[in-house]
């Protein structure tokens, strides 16, 4: 186990503690994985869950939300906030049906030409429902890759970001991308977090250069004020 490489450790912790029957990870089309990545940008797993058990039952494919009135959209979405995302959906429904003929993008470039699409969550979208080996890069991502790799600077650098992407792209597991960057998440959201990490329970503890370092609370680096 002393030559396991950073995928191969998360992976195998993965498979033992990693959530695997959440409602987006049955039968995860990209239609499916989509509506959840925009849904868990900015809410909890816990509170997500039962908000896209509605919206699935009312809209179980891209051709029925882009056929619906924004209003009922924006109704079935109150209570999760942040709006400019569910209309961000509908809006990249519609995209979807009338320029892709109702099927997702298979490439990168194309699925962030939907609005509310940046580069992470296309590649969660083509990774989750596809296998794609396309690295993410979000708020907790960003987390755990800079306390592990000891990167300083504030991530919104856009310095830091090139050198978060580029570590996010040579870590990439291409045998299994999909759970990998689900790993990646889980760690982010349950062990490597913000103010008190659980370092005891992590798989990559070993050569954490924040962890060597006692250095868990300055990094990532906050804003520069
Ligand atoms: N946050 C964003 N995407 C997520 C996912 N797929 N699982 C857990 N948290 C997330």
């Amino acid at each position: 186990t002393a030559h396991l490489s950073f995928s191969e450790r998360l992976l195998a912790w993965f498979d033992r503690h990693g959530r695997k029957d959440l409602p987006w990870q049955q039968s995860a089309t990209p239609y499916r994985v989509w509506v959840s990545e925009i849904m868990l940008q900015q809410t909890q797993v816990s509170t997500v869950i039962s908000y896209y058990q509605r919206f699935m039952a009312r809209f179980p494919d891209v051709r029925a939300l882009a056929s619906a009135e924004l209003d009922e959209v924006l109704h079935l979405w109150s209570g999760l906030g942040y709006y400019a995302r569910a209309r961000h959906l509908h809006a990249a429904a519609q995209h979807v049906c009338s320029v892709y003929d109702g099927v997702f993008p298979t490439d990168l470039e194309a699925m962030q030409t939907l609005p509310g699409v940046g580069r992470s969550t296309a590649a969660a979208i083509l990774s989750l429902a596809s296998g794609v080996a396309e690295p993410i890069l979000d708020g907790n991502v960003k987390r755990v890759f800079a306390r592990h790799a000891g990167i300083d600077g504030w991530p919104g650098d856009v310095a830091v970001q090139r050198r978060l992407w580029a570590l996010a792209e040579t870590r990439m597991s291409t045998t299994r991308p999909g759970p990998y960057n689900q790993a990646l998440m889980d760690l982010g959201a349950t062990l490597c977090t913000r103010a008190q990490p659980r370092c005891e329970q992590c798989p990559v503890r070993g050569d954490c250069v924040a962890r060597l370092g006692a250095r868990q609370s300055e990094l990532p680096t906050p804003r520069p004020r």
